[in-house]
């Protein structure tokens, strides 16, 4: 595999308003580096060569480049986000040269754990289907919620939560964007979806690439950095 022809988006336009910070997630400190550069120091260590799309919102560009004056570090492109996560990976899709990708990969910028390991999973685990996704087993029991408020339980084994990095025939992912917005796009797997592609691997996920949430995961996120 020639990786100069795999494009990663690396998606981090989001407010983080969950987080509750004065600043989203990405921009946050994680033992003394900004969380997104973390995660692009990674992404290049894991797949050197290959490109990288970095997606912020035009409203934190100018907090990301002085954050790269400060830290001088060099950014990869970067492309303005959407008000939706599916619309910030549709702008970077579509700044890909035609006929100069073969697999485009998806991951969170607020995902800054990414390992060698699991990029080349994602990458390899592609085969001859559409695309790879890694997912991890379920720990707690669940319910499923109905809209007036009455649950019932059910069996966790059946199902699994998907992390990112995602990656895909980059001409699929392509042709699968070019679909309106629904409002269960929660990542790129579901876009996949809804275009009909329905071949997706699924491997093992990494129960350490946790996605920066809640003030507390930077926490976590601090530990699991210093276990590596
Ligand atoms: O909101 P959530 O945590 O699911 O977002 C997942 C990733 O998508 C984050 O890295 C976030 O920055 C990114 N995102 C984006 N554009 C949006 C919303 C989310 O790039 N409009």
């Amino acid at each position: 595999m020639d990786n100069r022809r795999i494009y990663n988006i690396i998606v981090a336009a989001g407010s983080g308003s969950r987080f509750g910070a004065d600043r989203p997630k990405q921009y946050c400190i994680l033992d003394n580096r900004p969380v997104l550069m973390r995660t692009i120091d990674n992404m290049r260590q894991a797949l050197p060569g290959s490109n990288i799309l970095l997606v912020i919102s035009s409203g934190h560009k100018g907090l990301w480049d002085e954050l790269c004056d400060a830290y001088k570090f060099s950014s990869p492109i970067t492309i303005e986000g959407g008000n939706t996560r599916w619309q910030s990976v549709k702008n970077a899709i579509n700044t890909i040269p035609d006929n100069c990708a073969d697999i485009i990969t998806v991951h969170d910028g607020a995902r800054p754990l990414i390992s060698r390991e699991l990029m080349a999973s994602v990458i390899g685990g592609i085969g001859k289907q559409s695309g790879a996704i890694p997912a991890i087993q379920v720990t707690d029991s669940l319910r499923m919620v109905s809209a007036d408020g009455s649950s019932i339980p059910v069996d966790r084994t059946l199902f699994r939560a998907v992390q990112t990095p995602q990656a895909f025939r980059a001409d699929h992912l392509i042709n699968a964007y070019s679909l309106p917005y629904q409002e269960t796009f929660t990542d790129d797997a579901s876009v996949m979806k809804a275009a009909g592609y329905d071949d997706i691997n699924i491997v093992d996920g990494d129960s350490c690439n946790i996605k920066i949430t809640l003030p507390h995961d930077i926490e976590i996120a601090s530990i699991y950095l210093r276990e590596r």
